[in-house]
């Protein structure tokens, strides 16, 4: 089986080539300007009925965060029919009206007319990392509302390796292996990097303050994910 896999230069796609070739694929990444990875742009178009020249299945799972639409029918438009997908999306992209979410709910959307399966992630450690540092970068540190789930992009992609090989329509849910208030992972995030903060409650008001603190971003029927926040502080910060 040949997989191209869309976003192989971003968190989720560094670890995914990896999983993908020690389970025996043959997996091409596809990239915009990294070296090494075929050169593509699902913008423009440009690249891509080279980059999916014998290919049997796309997993999806690029992003600029704007015009992710735009990017899945474009590649849509340049896949044969008989071509499997496999789409990464977002726990709750149906329940929390962030905008981003809602691009990602229109591609699911896609994905599903064309016959493809999606599966759905929670929050990757790396943007909880970036939320707490930026968080607490001034004196007194903010602590939104709502509850996390942090997974790593490793476990992530080991799920995606295991359904490159499912062959009919697959619509999973997964998140990490404990659900936390963002609290208490700001805390373990400051004391992992040796700092105190005065932390201030930040309870912001609005439908997409509402979806998160009701959780709708959560998956804790599916908390498959095996790498706690205090072990991917613990590698990151001794890398
Ligand atoms: N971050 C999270 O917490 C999280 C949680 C659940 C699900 N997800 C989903 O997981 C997927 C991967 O997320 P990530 O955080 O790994 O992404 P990322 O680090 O932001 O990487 C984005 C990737 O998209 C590629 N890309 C962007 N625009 C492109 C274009 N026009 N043509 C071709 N490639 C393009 C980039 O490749 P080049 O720059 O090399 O071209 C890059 O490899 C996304 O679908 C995201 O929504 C993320």
């Amino acid at each position: 089986m040949t997989i191209l896999v869309t976003g192989a230069t971003g968190h989720l796609g560094r670890a995914l080539m990896p999983a993908l070739h020690a389970r025996g694929l043959d997996a091409r990444g596809l990239s915009r300007t990294a070296p090494g990875h075929v050169r593509g742009n699902l913008l423009t178009g440009e690249g891509l009925p080279a980059a999916l020249s014998g290919v049997d299945l796309v997993i999806h799972a690029a992003t600029d965060g704007r015009r992710d639409v735009a990017a899945a029918e474009q590649l849509l438009r340049a896949m044969d029919p008989e071509q499997r997908l496999l789409y990464v999306s977002i726990v709750g992209v149906d329940r929390v009206p962030l905008p981003y979410y809602r691009q990602k709910l229109a591609v699911e959307h896609l994905v599903r007319a064309r016959g493809g399966s999606i599966l759905r992630a929670t929050q990757f450690h790396d943007l909880v990392f970036g939320m707490a540092r930026a968080l607490t970068a001034a004196p007194v540190g903010l602590c939104p509302s709502f509850d996390i789930q942090p997974v790593s992009v490793g476990d992530v992609a080991a799920r995606l390796v295991d359904l490159a090989g499912s062959t009919g329509p697959v619509y999973e849910d997964m998140g990490g292996p404990e659900v936390r208030s963002a609290r208490d992972l700001i805390a373990a995030y400051l004391r992992a990097t040796g700092r105190r903060r005065l932390l201030v409650p930040l309870r912001l008001p609005g439908r997409i303050f509402g979806g998160l603190r009701s959780g709708g971003h959560l998956a804790p029927g599916h908390a498959t994910g095996t790498l706690t926040w205090e072990s991917y502080l613990e590698a990151r910060l001794s890398g």
